[in-house]
């Protein structure tokens, strides 16, 4: 066998003590697998007292991990300290800057900086890895990279925050708020150290921004990501939503199109939908994430697994260490950065479809009129639409009225919306929800 792998970590959290774990667990099978064996030599956190429910007297512990790739004595570094900037974005350059490779977990910063970094691994000849920061265990870049290559990808969609999928599940099979629900998916340790980053969709839109540099060869465009999180999704939603025989999802959407100048543009976007109960999504609950890859050739890909937590993600991790002792640097991004195209964001008012509107209205005379004329007047045609007694909690002055359109253009929708602004009879603003059938 040839030389060990010799990984330092940085970062000792529920991740890094997963990392360690694994890799002494199923160390004969790895270096089989691997052809090396891949030992921990170093390991760096915060807190060198913590307890972590591991045993670290075998690595060397070094206090400044912006360091760790600057060792002699070390080949990868594995960074799961997290967040977009600080220590992380520091760590990996000075990895790459010693021509060392990198394994992280952390989307935010691939989402950020990753055409950066990768620059600079390629320049290193040095592997970036990141397999982890998208959808934890699920194997989807590896997916898209290596089983999916010789397709031109179509479109590629999913559930890429276990919290959110967990409140939405959970208020569906409870009747429970959101609120109340959101307390008990942080309690699990699904949510992200800022929730907001959770439930604002921010988070699904760090991993739907890598997926779609994988999956359509454009460059990494974190900023083009509409995201819209959970947090007005109402119980009455999701009666409707299941009437209807549709469940809500927080689903990332990702595909290009060709404009009317023949420009390729990418169009990206988290956003809450109804879909329909035949589709293999609706049927994933909990902290469980999912991503939908169509190829021109293989067709609709599904990859379903666990998002989140120490065993999916150290297994994630450890599968990036395999491919680089086998000696698999690759491009960080499937396409050298240099070769990568930049797609212009696409408009959403292009885009056809049905969608899911729910208003919060007065409960007087001519309020369904006033929107129905909107909607005639935009040119909005209505499928069904249905008026229930009392809408959110505590607000006994209003009603709810849940409508789902015919295909149509999304703009119209939003001139609709446009034409009801100020309205006094909309006790809130609407909710829009475009629906994904079958
Ligand atoms: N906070 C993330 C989620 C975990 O809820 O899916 C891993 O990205």
């Amino acid at each position: 066998m040839s030389e060990p792998l010799r990984i330092a970590l940085a970062g000792l959290g529920t991740v890094g003590a997963g990392v360690i774990r694994l890799i002494e667990t199923n160390a004969d099978l790895i270096a089989r697998r691997a052809g090396r064996e891949i030992r921990i030599v170093a390991v760096s956190a915060r807190n060198r007292g913590k307890d972590r429910g591991v045993d670290l007297s075998g690595y060397a512990w070094v206090d400044d991990m912006v360091i760790l790739g600057e060792r002699e004595d070390v080949d990868v570094v594995v960074e799961l300290v997290g967040g977009s900037d600080g220590p992380a974005l520091s760590l990996a350059r000075t990895t790459f800057d010693a021509g060392k490779s990198l394994v992280t977990a952390n989307k935010a910063m691939v989402a950020h900086h990753g055409l950066e970094l990768a620059a600079k691994a390629e320049g290193a000849k040095a592997a970036f890895k990141f397999e982890a920061a998208v959808a934890g265990g699920i194997p989807a870049i590896k997916g898209l990279k290596e089983g999916a290559a010789a397709n031109a990808i179509e479109r590629v969609y999913g559930i890429l925050n276990g919290t959110c999928n967990y409140i939405l599940s959970t208020m569906e099979d409870t009747g429970r708020d959101f609120a109340d629900v959101l307390g008990e998916a942080q309690a699990k340790g699904y949510a992200e150290a800022d929730p907001t980053f959770d439930i604002d969709g921010i988070d699904a839109a760090h991993k739907l921004a890598i997926l779609s540099s994988i999956a359509f060869g454009t460059a990494v465009d974190f900023k083009a990501v509409g995201a819209t999180g959970v947090r007005r999704v109402i119980s009455a939603d999701i009666a409707q939503a299941a009437a209807l025989g549709y469940y809500i999802r927080l689903i990332g959407m990702a595909e290009t199109e060709v404009d009317e100048k023949g420009e390729r543009r990418l169009f990206q976007r988290v956003h809450p939908h109804l879909v329909h109960r035949d589709h293999p999504l609706a049927h994933v609950d909990g902290a469980t994430n999912a991503v939908v890859a169509e190829g021109n050739f293989v067709g609709r890909l599904l990859f379903q697994g666990a998002g989140a937590g120490d065993g999916p993600t150290a297994s994630a991790v450890v599968a990036d260490l395999i491919d680089i002792a086998r000696g698999d640097i690759g491009a960080p991004f499937s396409i050298p950065v240099a070769d990568l195209d930049t797609a212009p964001p696409a408009e959403t008012g292009h885009r056809t479809g049905k969608a899911y509107i729910r208003f919060e209205v007065a409960d007087r005379p001519g309020v369904l009129a006033e929107i129905t004329a909107a909607m005639r007047d935009a040119g909005v045609s209505i499928e069904s639409l249905i008026q229930k007694g009392h809408g959110e909690p505590g607000r006994d002055d209003t009603v709810l009225v849940a409508m789902v359109t015919h295909e149509g253009p999304e703009s119209a929708i939003s001139e609709a919306l446009r034409l009801l602004e100020g309205s006094e009879s909309l006790a809130e603003r609407p909710l829009v929800m475009p629906l994904i059938g079958e």
